[in-house]
């Protein structure tokens, strides 16, 4: 799929006052710092549109960007950053999860995993959570450039297996670098599937 018009549309914290419903959305949600604005970035070929840091909690808010005049992407605040007061963590969950809860038009959820890391309790446990609720969600494993290709493959495969504990179907996944534009084909066709599968489900109502 090309990518012909990235353009940000507003931020909000409250999902009543997000662009009205009428477009699949796709959000990134995931540990702070673990690339999600980075990621938005890279996808969309436009450097500077999602903010990023390098210190977590650069995103506060529900961000929309609109893509091609048909499709939103979501910028989300990260969680399980541990330097964050107790009120600012139920601000967020509560933030989060109304959004994941009520937001009607929402695709499919990207939930990033660091590849440099082993399976995180924190973000098992958010996975749990959506499959709870039957909230779609892949996998999108990120900074595949920080160690060598081995590496990132042994730790995906360590992901997958201890998901496969829990769940019947793990859930699809992707392996990407912001760096090195990495994964950024495979997940647009991803996004190009879903938008057509729901459009041919629109035309058969
Ligand atoms: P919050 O908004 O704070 O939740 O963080 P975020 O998940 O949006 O992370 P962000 O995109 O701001 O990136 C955090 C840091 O990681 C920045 O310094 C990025 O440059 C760096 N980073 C993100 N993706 C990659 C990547 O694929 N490779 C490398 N090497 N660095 C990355
Ligand atoms: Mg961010």
């Amino acid at each position: 799929m090309n990518i012909q018009e990235a353009k940000f549309l507003m931020s909000n914290s409250r999902v009543e006052d997000c662009p009205p419903p009428t477009l699949p959305e796709y959000a990134f949600i995931g540990r702070s710092n673990v690339g999600k604005s980075s990621l938005i970035n890279m996808l969309t070929g436009q450097k500077g549109l999602a903010k990023t840091s390098s210190l977590p909690g650069k995103t506060q808010l529900i961000n929309h960007f609109l893509i091609n005049s048909t499709w939103y992407l979501v910028d989300l605040p990260g969680y399980g950053y541990a330097r964050v007061s107790k009120e600012s963590r139920v601000k967020w969950s509560r933030m989060i999860n109304y959004y994941l809860r009520k937001r009607e038009n929402l695709a499919c959820v990207f939930v990033l995993l660091d590849s440099r890391h082993a399976p995180q309790a924190v973000d098992l446990e958010f996975m749990e959570q959506l499959g709870s609720e039957g909230v779609p969600f892949v996998m999108v494993f990120t900074k595949a450039d920080k160690q060598s290709g081995t590496r990132t493959q042994q730790n995906v495969a360590a992901y997958l297996e201890t998901m496969e504990q829990t769940w019947d179907e793990v859930p699809r996944h992707f392996v990407t670098s912001a760096e090195e534009k990495t994964g950024r084909e495979e997940v647009l066709q991803f996004i190009a599937e879903v938008n057509q599968q729901l459009a041919q489900a629109a035309d058969n109502t």
